[in-house]
C-alpha cells in the first residue's frame, strides 16, 4: 500500500525523453532517494523539499542546443522529464529575447548589461516555463483538478495551460485584495476557479499544501513541485546560448518564494556538470525592503531564514514573508559566491519607469527590482562584467502602480491644431 498522498515511483521510472535516460527524485535535506512521489512534494523521511535529477545519459552540447521540432522549451527535451505516454502541453513558452541595454547599463559604467525579457512568454511571465512541465506531468498522473496559491502570475499561467489541456480544471487561491487586476483578469478569461484567502500569500500556500495532503487527488503546481523547477531552469540554457555559449558573470533576479533562483542555479550547474560550460555565474537575489527575509539572512550571515509575518511592498508578485524554497536559494547564493539585497519600493518604481522610458521594456514592479539593485551593486560589479537582469513579468498586467495622466493630454478636433501643437 502507498502511504496516503503518494504515487508510486514506478510512474516516474517511465519518465524520459529517451529510453536509457534516468530521472531520480531526491530530498534536498537528507539526500534520500524518494521511492514515492508525495502529493505535497516533501520528503517522507525528513520533511524537506524534493528535487529531480537526470542521473544517466547526460545531454551533450549538440543534443541540448541542436535544432528539433519540439514546441517551446521542449526543444530542450533531452534535459526535461517527460514520460513516453504523453505529449507536452505547450503554448510555445520560452525563447524570450535577451536585450542589450543601451542606456541604463552605460549610465552606471556597465557596457555588458542585458535584460532577459520574460514578459514575452505566453501569459506574460517566466511561470510558463515551469507550468508547461508541471501540467504535462499532471496529465501523466491523470490528475483532474490542479491547484496553486499565487500572487498572480502563477494563477494566470496555470489557468492558461489547464485551458490548453484536455479534461482538467484549474483552481487558484489568491490573497484577497493583493493581486494585480490584470493577472486575475487573465485567470478568469482562461476559465480558472478563483478562490480568495483572508490573509497573505504565505497563508494561501500553507492552505493549498494542507489541501493536497488531505486530498491527494488534487495536483499542486506551486514551485515546490520539482517539475516546475525543471521547466524554469531552461532560462539558464537560453541565456548561455544567447550570449554565444558564454556564461555571464552575474545573473540578477527578483526573489519571492525563491523557486526561480533555485531553478536558474540548477540550469547553470547542469551545464557545467555536463561539461557544456566551464564556469558558473554569481547569483544576486533581489527583494523588496518590506519583504526581505532572504536578504536579511544574507546580510546577517545566518544560514537559515526567519519568516516575516507581515510582508509589505508595492511589488505584489514578491510580497512574500516565508519563502518555501529558502534553503535552495541560500545554497545557490552561497555556492555561486553571490549575494542578496533589498531595495525600497520607491527605487523599484523608478527602475520600472526607467526600463520602459529608456530601454523600451515595460515590466511589472517586481521585475524591476534587479535593475533598482544595480545602483547598490556598483562596487561589486566590475565594469567589464557581463550582467543579466531577469525581467520576470510584463508590465501590462500590473498597472495599478503606474501613474498615467491621460486627462490633461491635449485633444484636437482638426489637423491644424494638431500641427500647431507639434511645432511647439
Ligand atoms: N517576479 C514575478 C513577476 C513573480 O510573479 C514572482 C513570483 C517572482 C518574481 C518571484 O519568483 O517566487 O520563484 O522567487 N510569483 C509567484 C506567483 C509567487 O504566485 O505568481 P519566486
Amino acid at each position: 500500500m502507498s502511504p496516503k498522498g503518494a504515487t508510486r515511483w514506478s510512474n516516474l521510472s517511465r519518465l524520459s525523453g529517451e529510453r536509457s535516460s534516468t530521472w531520480a527524485m531526491r530530498c534536498i535535506g537528507c539526500g534520500e532517494a524518494a521511492t514515492m512521489e508525495p502529493s505535497d512534494f516533501h520528503c517522507m523521511r525528513c520533511g524537506d523539499l524534493l528535487e529531480l535529477r537526470l542521473d544517466r545519459r547526460l545531454p551533450t552540447q549538440a543534443e541540448l542546443f541542436g535544432s528539433n521540432s519540439n514546441p517551446g522549451i521542449w526543444r530542450f527535451g533531452r534535459a526535461l522529464p517527460l514520460g513516453r505516454s504523453v505529449s507536452p502541453i505547450s503554448l510555445c513558452e520560452g525563447g524570450s529575447p535577451l536585450i542589450r541595454s543601451s542606456k541604463l547599463g552605460p549610465a552606471i559604467g556597465l557596457s555588458e548589461l542585458y535584460i532577459k525579457n520574460e514578459g514575452q512568454n505566453p501569459t506574460g511571465s517566466f511561470k510558463d516555463r515551469g507550468m508547461t512541465v508541471a501540467v504535462t506531468r499532471a496529465i501523466e498522473r491523470h490528475a483532474k483538478v490542479l491547484l496553486c496559491a499565487s500572487t498572480g502570475n502563477t494563477s494566470a499561467s496555470l489557468a492558461a495551460y489547464a485551458a490548453k489541456a484536455k479534461g482538467i480544471r484549474a483552481a487558484v487561491l489568491v490573497p484577497a485584495g493583493n493581486v494585480a487586476t490584470g493577472k486575475l483578469v487573465q485567470a478568469v478569461a482562461y476559465g480558472a476557479r478563483i478562490m480568495r484567502v483572508r490573509g497573505n500569500f504565505d497563508r494561501a500556500l500553507e492552505m493549498v499544501t494542507e489541501a493536497v495532503r488531505r486530498d491527494p487527488s488534487l495536483y499542486l503546481v506551486n514551485s515546490i513541485n520539482p517539475f516546475r523547477v525543471e521547466g524554469q531552469k531552461t532560462v539558464a540554457y537560453e541565456i548561455f546560448e544567447q550570449l554565444g555559449l558564454v556564461v555571464p558573470d552575474y545573473v540578477v533576479l527578483p526573489v519571492g518564494n525563491a523557486g526561480n533562483i533555485s531553478a536558474v542555479w540548477k540550469g547553470f550547474t547542469e551545464l557545467k556538470s555536463w561539461g557544456i560550460s566551464n564556469k558558473l555565474p554569481k547569483l544576486i537575489g533581489v527583494q523588496a525592503k518590506g519583504a526581505a527575509p532572504i536578504a536579511e539572512a544574507v546580510k546577517e550571515g545566518m544560514n537559515s531564514v526567519k519568516a516575516w509575518k507581515k510582508p509589505k511592498t508595492v511589488a505584489s508578485a514578491i510580497k512574500i514573508g516565508n519563502p518555501v524554497s529558502w534553503k535552495k536559494a541560500m545554497r545557490a547564493i552561497q555556492d555561486s559566491g553571490g549575494t542578496s539585497l533589498a531595495v525600497p519600493d520607491s527605487e523599484i518604481l523608478r527602475a520600472r519607469d526607467d526600463l520602459a522610458a529608456k530601454e523600451g521594456v515595460f515590466v511589472e514592479a517586481a521585475s524591476a527590482a534587479p535593475v533598482a539593485a544595480l545602483e547598490h551593486l556598483r562596487k561589486v560589479l566590475a565594469p567589464r562584467s557581463t550582467v543579466v537582469c531577469i525581467a520576470t513579468g510584463n508590465g501590462l498586467k500590473d498597472q495599478e502602480s503606474v501613474k498615467v495622466d491621460l486627462v490633461s493630454s491635449p485633444q484636437f478636433s482638426d489637423e491644424t491644431g494638431l500641427l500647431k501643437f507639434l511645432k511647439e
